[in-house]
């Protein structure tokens, strides 16, 4: 069967139409291309399907890099120019904020896309590894079984070298009796700190703009080192007054720049007693947002936000609004939620002032960005 693609869809695949009307997702296709196609997946709405020929090849078409790129499902857009997969992901957050939060752009200041190495970037990973085959990797695209790999080029050095040196099964075994297993593999999360991996609860140092974290390889911490830099930074200097609230404050990674006693809320009670060591000078909760939300009767002038990839519990946006905030800075790694919440947040009386995406996750159809609101009632 064969199809024009006509866009990228926010899942990095290019999307068709087939002859019966239907909607037809192709991985790895890009814009313009004409491919031949094979469903693997269809339900009522719409199919998916890979490429088996492509007969017209985009001019944006590159050679990926990687020898398991076709295999493996860590990564979807190496076939893809560097530079277009940018110029993708912003096209792709600017069309949800029109599209889901009806903002009008040219109202709105869009500054530049943030972007660092492409490669060796990565310094957060899960592993799968068969103890029986003595294999590590990751699960092949679509599918449950193991692609075997003895490097990434996404990874940072360190990491790639525990794959070769044994590190990576010695964790394994430790983590045979931790439940962390998925069907036939034992998963072993490892963080890079400055000079030593974590593979679980063990604490590991990472230095970011000369302020030391300790983090472990269970917990959430954001997975380039460098474009963080570069995202506190952007927060930072957002911040004008002494009154702020860090939501979904994770390990501290924002309240350890942001000023004296911010208040800090984070469900995952290891988060958060991490985060006591990163932040000392915050006030650190340990609740769910939306239910520490109303029972507490703070007033902030700024929130800093940064939920997970589902977004804000509906209420969150009215708690928000309820605390006071003058000025909300949304930090998200799914623009779909982050549009989906926005319009919310417009209902109540908030503008969006300024967006900025940083490029976390170069080869990935992933992206992060923020969004700065002020709320123009107050
Ligand atoms: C994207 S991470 C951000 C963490 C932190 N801001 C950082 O940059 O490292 C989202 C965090 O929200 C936490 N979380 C998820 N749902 C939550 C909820 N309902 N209430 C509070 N925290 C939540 C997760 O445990 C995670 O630490």
């Amino acid at each position: 069967m064969q199809v024009t693609i006509n866009k990228i869809a926010q899942g990095g695949e290019g999307i068709a139409t087939l002859e019966s009307g239907r909607t037809v997702f192709v991985d790895g296709a890009l814009v313009n291309e004409v491919v031949e196609i094979e469903i693997y997946r269809e339900t009522k709405s719409y199919a998916k399907a890979k490429i088996t020929n492509i007969l017209k090849a985009s001019q944006d078409r590159v050679e990926p890099f990687c020898p398991h790129y076709f295999e493996c499902g860590g990564c979807n857009l190496q076939h893809l120019k560097y530079e277009k997969q940018v110029k993708l992901k912003e096209d792709l957050v600017f069309d949800h904020l029109k599209r889901i939060a009806k903002l009008d752009l040219s109202k709105i200041d869009i500054l530049p896309t943030e972007t660092d190495s492409d490669t060796s970037y990565r310094n957060r990973v899960r592993f799968h590894v068969s103890m029986a085959d003595k294999k590590i990797g990751f699960l092949k695209k679509q599918s449950d079984e193991l692609c075997e790999i003895d490097s990434c080029p996404l990874l940072v050095d360190s990491i790639n070298e525990a794959i070769g040196n044994g590190d990576i099964f010695k964790a394994a075994r430790l983590n045979m009796f931790n439940n962390n297993s998925r069907g036939n593999y034992i998963q072993v999360p490892v963080f890079a700190g400055d000079d030593k991996l974590s593979f679980s609860n063990d604490r590991v140092k990472i230095t970011v703009n000369e302020h030391p974290f300790s983090v472990s390889a269970n917990v959430f911490f954001q997975s380039n080192p460098k474009l963080l830099s570069k995202l506190v930074d952007y927060v930072v200097s957002k911040i004008d007054c002494d009154s702020v609230m860090d939501l979904y404050s994770g390990v501290g990674t924002f309240s350890a720049f942001l000023p004296k006693n911010t208040i800090a809320v984070e469900k995952q009670k290891d988060c958060l007693t991490l985060s006591k060591i990163n932040a000392p000078n915050a006030i650190s909760y340990t609740g769910e947002v939306e239910k520490w939300g109303k029972k507490n009767k703070e007033s902030v002038d700024i929130v800093v936000v940064d939920p997970p990839r589902t977004g804000l519990y509906e209420s969150v946006p009215k708690l928000i609004n309820k605390f006071g905030a003058k000025k909300i800075i949304y930090v998200s790694c799914n623009p779909v939620t982050l549009a989906r919440d926005i319009k919310e947040f417009v209902k109540i009386g908030y503008e969006v002032k300024e967006v900025k995406v940083f490029d976390f996750y170069p080869h990935t159809h992933h992206v992060e960005c923020v969004v700065l609101m002020s709320n123009v009632q107050k």
